[in-house]
């Protein structure tokens, strides 16, 4: 979809999109659409539930008095409670309107609002990334589909009176989607196409925009002792992979020292010997959406060029149960020297993640690490679709994070740690075991093995077993699928607090 920004001029086709605020207040264009269609507006508001609320959409289609093919009134409730994640999902929610009923072109006015705190061209360039995110389609391997399934907008023009302001604040918000977009791409590929060799081709396309990649294959690992990673992938036919992206954005005489995120790339995840039962197995595909969004993270960090040095490192590995696939029972070393009873083979993302923690912080000594994982079922039974659990053994680290997920409704909720917890894994024949007591506390005591790993560093693991796939596109940003969670959480979090200004 093409979106571009304009002074304000009503077209002569296509659909009008125009903003309405609570208790059924017309802006400007509005009331000059009203005078035009004779009152068509007023009189189609008037009879019946449409106020303006939040949310709110009212589509007069061919009006009298105009050449347009419909105008969409969209409430954007209390003036001064306007604020971007509203403008954002107001975006998104025209799409899905405009895409439902077949309009090719749409232009979205965005009128001065009095008393309300956010700029024309933050409130223009917020409609726009909205729009940006919520079109967002996963149709390549769809040869047949049935003319009414398909998208069909094809530009926008979001209009307002300061068009030049809204595209300065649109430009990094375009990079940001790019890297969400990105994610999406990745996740929504089914595991035949998407396995570590092929997702660290992918890896390799992001130094064309400046991102420093290095690729290891097992061999490499092997020196470098990751036998808690290099055991999952050992029952796959495809060589499980290390990606590391450097992006050195810091200006001169700023702190210098990277920022680091890790993802779990589990590109299919079978649970090896300890197999998961066949029904919905198919969803293990998007068991390398931590890596995915790691891997989207930095292509929007890169695309934007953000002041800071950031550091990206994606564990991919296959989860298959072939016959050289690790034993439940078996004990691996890992990287740290520490020893691991490898209880159930499914519980395979703490084992990968191990590895890559370890080596993240020994080898770039960083600020803090963040890692993103689909580790637990048991995070979707605590926490649902709504928000990802964060375990975080540093307060300040752990309220950024929070903030930044309030501020792109990308939410997460703190869950504990402790150390009886953490005795829960430890084994009668080796340092620890790779799952707790039963079903108690899953995703607690699978926070605890990672926190074994990381010594001292500033961290925070995102358990985004819920999050990474949503099977309603209730969500204006987000469409039916792989949705891309974490890059725009884990993107603010370096904007508002560790970027040069
Ligand atoms: N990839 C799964 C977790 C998962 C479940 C992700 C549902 C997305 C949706 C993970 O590798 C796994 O199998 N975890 C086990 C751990 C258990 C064996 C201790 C689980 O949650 O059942
Ligand atoms: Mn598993
Ligand atoms: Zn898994």
């Amino acid at each position: 979809m093409k979106i571009d920004f304009a002074g304000i001029a009503i077209p002569n086709q296509g659909t009008i999109v125009v903003v309405v605020l609570e208790e059924r207040v017309l802006g400007p264009t509005a009331q000059l659409l009203d005078g035009k269609t004779g009152g068509a507006l007023s009189r189609a508001i008037a009879t019946g539930r449409f106020k303006g609320k939040k949310g709110q959409q009212l589509a007069v289609v061919a009006p009298a008095g105009v050449t347009l093919d419909r105008i969409l009134l969209c409430g954007l409730g209390k003036a001064s409670d306007v604020d971007v994640p509203k403008c954002e999902s107001l975006g998104g929610g025209i799409i899905a309107t405009l895409n439902k009923v077949g309009e090719r072109a749409a232009a979205i006015v965005i009128d001065p609002i009095e008393g309300c705190p956010l700029s024309v061209a933050r409130m223009a360039a917020a409609a726009a990334y909205g729009a940006n995110l919520g079109g967002y389609r996963f149709d390549k391997y769809h040869t047949k589909q049935k003319e009414d399934d398909k998208p069909t907008l094809a530009e926008i023009s979001v209009m307002c009176t300061d068009p030049q302001g809204a595209r300065a604040a649109y430009s990094p918000l375009e990079k940001i989607a790019e890297g969400v977009f990105f994610t999406r791409d990745l996740v929504s590929e089914p595991g035949n196409v998407k396995y570590p060799e092929t997702i660290a081709a992918d890896i390799r396309t992001l130094s064309a925009i400046g991102i420093d990649v290095e690729i290891m294959g097992e061999a490499r690992m092997r020196e470098l002792g990751m036998g808690s990673l290099l055991g999952v992938g050992q029952g796959s036919e495809r060589e499980s992979q290390l990606g590391i992206m450097r992006w050195n954005g810091a200006p001169e005489g700023f702190d210098q020292q990277p920022v680091c995120f890790v993802g779990k790339g589990v590109t299919f995840d079978t649970g090896g010997i300890s197999i998961k039962p066949a029904a919905g197995m198919e969803e293990m595909k998007y068991d390398m959406a931590g890596a995915g969004c790691v891997i989207g993270l930095m292509k929007a960090l890169a695309g934007r060029k953000a002041k800071v040095n950031a550091i990206g490192l994606v564990g991919l590995v296959e989860n298959m149960p072939d016959g050289n696939a690790q034993r439940p029972g078996d004990v691996v070393i890992s990287m740290s020297g520490q020893t691991i009873e490898v209880i159930n083979t499914d519980a395979e993302g703490r084992l990968v993640l191990a590895d890559v923690l370890w080596y993240a912080h020994t080898k770039f000594k960083p600020k803090f690490m963040v890692d993103l994982a689909t580790l637990t079922g048991a995070i979707v039974v605590s926490l649902g679709t709504y928000q990802a659990g964060l375990f975080c053994n540093n307060d300040e680290l752990a309220n950024r994070l929070i903030a930044a997920g309030k501020a792109v409704d990308e939410p997460v909720w703190r869950m504990p740690l402790g150390d009886k917890y953490d005795k829960d894994i430890n084994s009668d024949i080796a340092d620890m075991k790779n799952v707790g007591k039963g079903r108690e506390a899953g995703s607690v005591t699978a926070a605890q093995f990672l926190q074994r790993f990381v010594n001292d560093v500033p961290w925070a693991h995102l358990d985004i077993a819920g999050m990474a796939w949503m099977k309603s596109g209730d969500n204006a940003l987000v469409p039916k699928g792989a949705s891309g969670y974490g890059v725009r959480l884990l993107e603010r979090l370096v904007q508002d607090f560790y970027e040069a200004k």
